[in-house]
């Protein structure tokens, strides 16, 4: 005999039977009652639930007829089915209109299966661009909260623009590098991401083209194609993005703007030299293209610190600087900035209004403290050294098992490696093929369409011993597609 303490409610507004199909539907849901399970005979659940035997008979017909249970003369009632699907069929709306016909263009499915796998338990990340757990600082946030719980003011909303303390810490942290600023020209933003989020609401349009290294970070977001701009590629050489064709493909086309990430590029871990940063800056000026500068992870340096940001040798206010504390600190904050020339902040902060009413005060009022107590500018040592030990394993790694079969620059900060296969293969049949041996991995055609021949490796999240282990693997694979 079961053992069933659940009653179906008189008082509640659902009819008997509808109780009833509802609660055979969890236990279906749930797994306790699996497929091939024998319901107990119809006599046996009006006893147990208190009710006529009709009103049994009713919420058995009805889950019959939804093609969860199917019964017969000799052997009883049985679960045959447990699909969502079926489990939901004639209760819930159908939203699948609405869902393909909203503005946001849907992610890419292997980027949906990148987002869905990276939280499975024992998944090994080799394409992750964020910090392992040990590289976040735990205690010192802690620390942090810990102060600010008995000083903290109120937890409202901030001003347009974000809190001004934050706002000011930022304006001292960017003059270390170059870029001087006011307050009144930071807004602080949830991430970097809401940062690129604001330009392409607010200063772009349908059709607008947007300049972009090949490859680069743009091409595995959906951000800007989403409202209708046009990424287009320029090629990277040693230096950084090639100006001639830029300059070429541009011919002053009326909207368009540039996207760059000069320092530690996503995907390939590139450096854009000093003089090239000048250059850039000057040409843009001349042909009246604005300049996005995602400097996101200009912290993680190894050895000398990179060239100062584009920002600082901009004149004119060309250049739109977003930065923010997601790699080389915490990414659940998610605070980030964007600095440009005022009348810009303005609009993108009125936006930012209308879209959420601000960055998480409690995140703000964080970085504020991480920033004036000087905890940032220490962890940024660490971060460093933590994560050079793991570029380091990995670029060993790489040397045992893929000489002969790629080659790979050295990164001197950052996280990424971009590794060139020296024959092109199914990067999609790579990335399934790893993923059953629990890799996780970014295929090279995210950051640049219909490329064949690259991983982008990073090195941030696995740890040391998996580091190892995810490279030799993936170079068993990719040679037993080669070979
Ligand atoms: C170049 C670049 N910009 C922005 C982001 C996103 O940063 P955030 O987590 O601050 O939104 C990333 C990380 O994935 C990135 O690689």
């Amino acid at each position: 005999m079961l053992d069933i303490n659940w009653r179906p409610d008189r008082n509640s507004p659902y009819r008997l039977n509808i109780q009833i199909v509802n609660f055979i539907k969890d236990k279906i849901a749930t797994g306790e009652w699996p497929v091939g399970f024998k319901l107990p005979s119809q006599r046996t659940l009006s006893e147990i639930f208190c009710v006529n035997r009709s009103t049994v008979v009713s919420a058995l017909e009805e889950l019959a007829a939804e093609g969860l249970i199917s019964g017969n003369a000799g052997g009883g009632t049985k679960v045959i089915n447990n699909t969502w699907t079926l489990m939901s069929i004639n209760h819930s709306h159908n939203w699948l209109p609405y869902i393909s016909s909203g503005l946001h263009q849907t992610n890419q499915n292997i980027m949906q299966q990148i987002n869905q796998a990276e939280f499975q338990p024992d998944i090994i990340r080799m394409g992750s661009c964020e910090p392992s757990p040990e590289l976040i600082p735990n205690k010192m946030i802690q620390g942090v909260l810990k102060k600010l719980s008995k000083s903290m003011a109120s937890l409202g909303y901030e001003e347009p623009k974000g809190n001004i303390h934050l706002r000011r810490e930022v304006c001292t942290y960017l003059k270390t590098i170059g870029i001087e600023a006011d307050p009144s020209s930071v807004l602080i933003t949830s991430g970097v991401l809401q940062a690129l989020q604001l330009i392409s609401l607010g200063l772009l349009h349908t059709n607008s083209v947007v300049y972009v290294e090949k490859p680069s970070y743009l091409y595995s977001l959906r951000t800007f194609q989403s409202f209708g701009m046009q990424p287009s590629g320029i090629k990277l050489d040693e230096e950084g993005i090639e100006i001639k064709e830029l300059v070429d493909r541009h011919r002053r086309r009326k909207g368009a703007m540039l996207f760059t990430i000069p320092t530690f590029q996503n995907p390939t871990g590139s450096v854009m030299s000093l003089e090239r940063r000048k250059t850039l800056v000057d040409a843009c000026d001349r042909e009246r293209l604005p300049i996005i500068e995602d400097d996101v992870y200009r912290e993680l340096w190894f050895d000398e610190q990179p060239p100062q940001p584009i920002k600082a040798f901009d004149n004119n206010g060309l250049v739109l600087y977003i930065g923010g504390i997601s790699k080389n600190l915490s990414p659940g904050l998610r605070i980030g900035w964007i600095v440009g020339s005022e009348k810009v902040i303005e609009r993108l902060a009125d936006i930012k209004m209308q879209t959420d009413y601000g960055t998480s005060s409690l995140s703000q009022n964080v970085t504020t403290e991480l920033f004036s107590s000087g905890l940032y500018y220490q962890h940024n040592d660490i971060m460093r050294k933590n994560v050079k030990i793991r570029r380091d394993v990995a670029l060993e790694a790489l040397k045992k098992y893929f000489t002969g079969i790629g080659t790979w620059n050295i990164p001197r900060g950052g996280y990424f490696i971009w590794l060139k296969l020296n024959e092109g293969i199914s990067m999609y049949q790579l990335f399934t093929k790893a993923l059953s041996r629990k890799i996780l991995v970014h295929p090279g055609d995210l950051y640049e369409f219909h490329s064949d021949q690259y991983l982008r490796i990073s090195y941030s999240y696995a740890s040391l011993n998996e580091i190892d282990y995810g490279i030799k693997t993936l170079s068993e694979l990719v040679a037993e597609q080669i070979f």
